[in-house]
């Protein structure tokens, strides 16, 4: 879900909206906003996009200064106006926006209601607003205090009180929460993107903390009201990067932004003398021969890059690793101590699974190592170091260039191990350096081909179904381009191990079912040309993907992918370029809201 709150002297509805527009991907279920106005709250909530409540304000203008709104993404109740946010008293004189869970919302709804509390939603928020209701005091933050001891959970939170009709209340516990620091006007809001349009001057909450923010002043306390200096904090992002700039969708933005992103997340840590630089994550050779394993622990296409990343520290620094879905691994019981290094990866640094992952591991002693995108993300702030990816603010709902940066900082930290443990010779060093150098310009001349891409995408674009096949490092690449066919185009589609095919899967082989074969692998060439050659037999419609010398692959192969030949280590990250397309174009031609997809959120802080 996404918070934005405001207080100076513009429009407050129109930052909101404007606000909220830019956070609609962590959320769209439904809209919300209350405006503070002359003695009174107007609040106004609206099932579905962003949109409606767009068009309901604009022809029902509302006037005020100070406001705050939310866009929701349903955990707690089935997506309705009743559910949507803000939450508020009877009277309406309080008014909550939320991120995060009321853990201990049921028990607390229960005392409510026995005190004679009505309650209008089935939120875990609404309990919130008739606390704060319940244990009103003259002095408000005394009031927010009582409540925040009280409840269980996890929270962004911003709160309006017509008592104080110049003032926003914020507080944060294990969801996100920055505070945007304009002259004359400050705002509030769970995510940076929010603000850009009027400040890149932000403080960042922390746990426990709870900010007082007014036009010409922001305060911020801990829970027992001992004043915290924040140090401001200036974000790098333009407006312009986390908006279209010209693009139908972000998505098709964000994959063309990779060749970028990629520079960057290498320029930060190597030097122009090819020697990688990761002096501050306390991976030195001391502490590297202290550690036995690697966790990498993550979701969805971080987890993905994971898998690539699992190969490259095992093929590379010759480490073991292992990577998990960040919601099974506590389940597992894993071994861990002070010998294991869990890595973190995560594009928002802020999805519960993987936080409460990085939790148990340091509650267990292992090291912890996050690799993310945003800078000040709990993730990145709990872990005991952290790797940032450079690439940009990432909007559209399924990832694309986080993912291959977070792949390409995978193999910059295994040369990085590698070089530390004395085990790479310096020509591989440097043929697998010079190679990760030439991705970006590698990933162009696959944008490049984005015409046939689209062409392949019209064959297909009807199918219900699919496959992707892949050996060693191409499976990895599958399971991510089966991912990205399945959230942004809706086609049901599974990645296999193309030598596990016919130890089951095979069977599901029919007349013009795609197939898409990933081969880059020189060495395992020759087996994967077999596998194809297998489904080919039983009628399927083949979309090979392989390195530009592979001409074989066109006598078993519908279509062909080329990607511009490289070392096969680091193929994967080249490879799943034309695949990320394929899914977009697929998506469009279906009329699907590309970065919206259905029943997803970008940032899950829910577990
Ligand atoms: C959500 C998104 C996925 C993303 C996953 C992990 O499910 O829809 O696209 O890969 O979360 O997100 P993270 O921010 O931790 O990388």
């Amino acid at each position: 879900c996404g918070i934005v709150g405001y207080v100076g002297d513009r429009d407050a509805s129109g930052v909101i909206l404007d606000g909220l527009s830019r956070l609609e991907y962590r959320g769209y279920d439904s809209a919300g906003i209350a405006v503070s106005s002359g003695d009174k709250l107007i609040v106004k909530k609206k099932q579905g996009r962003l949109k409606n409540l767009q068009d309901y304000i604009d022809k029902n203008p509302i006037e005020g200064h100070v406001a705050i709104g939310h866009t929701r993404w349903a955990t707690h109740g089935k997506p309705s106006d009743e559910n949507s946010h803000p939450h508020s008293n009877a009277t309406e004189s309080i008014s909550v926006v939320h991120n995060g869970i009321i853990e201990n919302y049921i028990e607390i709804k229960k005392e409510l209601i026995e005190k004679g509390y009505e309650f209008l939603s089935d939120t875990d928020t609404e309990v919130l607003a008739h606390l704060l209701d319940l244990y009103l005091e003259e002095d408000f933050f005394a009031t927010i205090q009582k409540v925040l001891k009280k409840v269980k959970g996890s929270y962004g939170l911003g709160i309006l009180n017509t008592k104080y009709p110049d003032t926003v209340f914020c507080a944060r516990k294990d969801s996100p929460l920055v505070i945007g620091l304009g002259k004359d006007e400050n705002f509030i809001a769970s995510d940076v993107p929010a603000l850009l349009k009027y400040t890149k001057d932000v403080y960042f909450l922390e746990n426990g903390e709870i900010g007082i923010v007014k036009k010409d002043s922001v305060e911020v306390y801990d829970i027992e009201k001992n004043e915290i200096k924040k140090e401001m904090v200036t974000i790098e992002w333009s407006l312009e990067q986390a908006t279209k700039a010209g693009y139908p969708h972000f998505m098709l933005k964000e994959i063309n932004e990779q060749p970028e992103g990629i520079r960057e997340t290498i320029k930060r840590r190597v030097d122009e003398n090819n020697l990688i630089h990761f002096d501050d994550i306390n991976l030195g050779k001391e502490e590297l021969k202290a550690i036995k394993d690697i966790y990498i622990i993550a979701c969805g296409t971080a987890y993905n890059a994971g898998l690539q990343g699992r190969f490259a520290l095992q093929k590379i620094a010759k480490i073991k690793a292992d990577a998990d879905i960040a919601s099974e691994f506590r389940y597992s019981d894993p071994f861990m101590d002070e010998t294991t290094l869990v890595i973190l990866v995560s594009q928002s640094g802020e999805t519960l699974d993987t936080l409460a992952a990085l939790r148990e591991a340091k509650l267990k002693g292992a090291k912890t190592l996050a690799i993310t995108n945003v800078i000040g993300s709990s993730i990145a702030r709990e872990a005991d170091n952290v790797i940032y990816t450079w690439a940009g603010p990432e909007i559209a709902v399924a990832s694309t260039k986080a993912y291959t940066t977070q792949v390409v900082v995978f193999y910059m930290l295994s040369l990085y191990i590698a070089k530390l443990k004395e085990i790479i010779t310096d020509e591989d060093y440097t043929t697998i350096l010079n190679g990760l150098n030439e991705v970006p310009e590698k990933i162009e001349k696959i944008i490049a081909q984005e015409d046939k891409i689209k062409a392949i995408a019209e064959k297909i674009k009807d199918c219900t179904q699919g496959f992707y096949l892949g050996r060693g490092l191409d499976y990895s690449v599958a399971t991510e381009a089966s991912l990205k066919m399945k959230e942004v185009a809706y086609m049901h589609t599974e990645a296999f191990a193309s030598g596990e095919l016919k130890h089951g899967t095979i069977a599901l082989i029919e007349d013009d079912i795609p197939v898409v074969a990933i081969t880059t692998q020189s060495s395992l060439f020759e087996k994967s040309v077999s596998n194809i050659k297998e489904v080919k037999a039983r009628g399927a419609y083949v979309i090979s993907v392989t390195q530009e010398n592979n001409k074989v692959v066109e006598e078993v192969s519908d279509e062909v992918i080329y990607i511009p030949e490289t070392d096969d280590l680091i193929a994967g990250i080249t490879a799943i370029v034309p695949l990320q397309l394929l899914a977009y174009h697929v998506s469009a031609m279906r009329g699907i809201d590309v970065d919206k997809p259905r029943n997803l959120a970008k940032s899950v802080t829910v577990e």
